[in-house]
């Protein structure tokens, strides 16, 4: 699915213009404006493009306080007109999934029979022998943050403002919300239109001091 919808601001300027807004006007953000974030924002790459994100979307004002109770009471969450309980869930790693993850694959023709065979060896391999992450959990939220990265930055594109949170308690949000035990909360976006206090740009550091030659630490 597609539309006609173009973001007003092209790459290099959402990146340099995203802040992490700390108040937001009441304003609603357009229906079309949302779903288009929400399907760009989840073109994210993913490992065997196993997806493992998913996201409350909270928009109730009376859910929006329930959240912002859980998250240290930190007012843009209160305020925001939307805001993503953006979770990782680590039953990406049941046979059932991986089938329907092949399925896609198959519907698309990007997986033949051959890659559908090599998927439901390799897989479960991944999940058995961890050979890049400690934990199913550090897999997901890896994964799930790429995603909310992509959803700040399509965001911007459209004009939408957004403060990815870790300010909050997990146990809080996963029992109001109903978050099943497998399922780990990896952030909270809250999304819509910025006011004042606008934040100001707190620098990066020079690429020479975290990019490196071949060798980590070499400049
Ligand atoms: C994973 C993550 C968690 C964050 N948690 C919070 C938070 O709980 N509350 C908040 O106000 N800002 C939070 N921030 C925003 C950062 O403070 C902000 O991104 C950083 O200061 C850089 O500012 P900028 O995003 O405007 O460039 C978080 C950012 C990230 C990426």
């Amino acid at each position: 699915m597609t539309n006609d919808l173009q973001p007003t601001l092209n790459v290099q300027a959402a990146i340099e213009q995203r802040r992490a807004a700390r108040s937001f006007r009441a304003d609603a953000i357009p229906e079309a404006i949302l779903t288009e974030i929400f399907r760009l924002g989840v073109r994210s790459p993913s490992g065997y493009n196993l997806q493992p994100w998913r996201f409350v979307v909270v928009r109730e004002s009376a859910n929006r306080e329930k959240l912002k109770a859980c998250a240290f009471n930190q007012r843009q969450v209160g305020e925001a007109p939307v805001v993503l309980i953006c979770c990782g869930d680590r039953r990406i790693n049941q046979k059932e999934y991986i089938e329907s993850v092949i399925q896609l694959g198959q519907a698309t023709g990007a997986a033949n029979d051959a890659y559908a065979d090599m998927m439901r060896s390799a897989i479960p391999q991944l999940f058995e022998n961890k050979p890049s992450f400690d934990s199913l959990e550090a897999w997901t939220n890896r994964h799930t943050m790429l995603a909310v990265a992509h959803l700040m930055i399509v965001a911007k594109s459209f004009g939408v403002d957004t403060c990815p949170m870790e300010g909050f308690a997990t146990a809080q949000v996963k029992e109001a919300f109903n978050i099943p035990a497998d399922v780990d909360v990896c952030c909270l976006l809250a999304m819509g239109y910025a006011a004042e206090p606008f934040k100001q740009y707190g620098g990066r550091f020079d690429i020479d001091q975290v990019f490196y030659q071949e060798t980590f630490g070499e400049s």
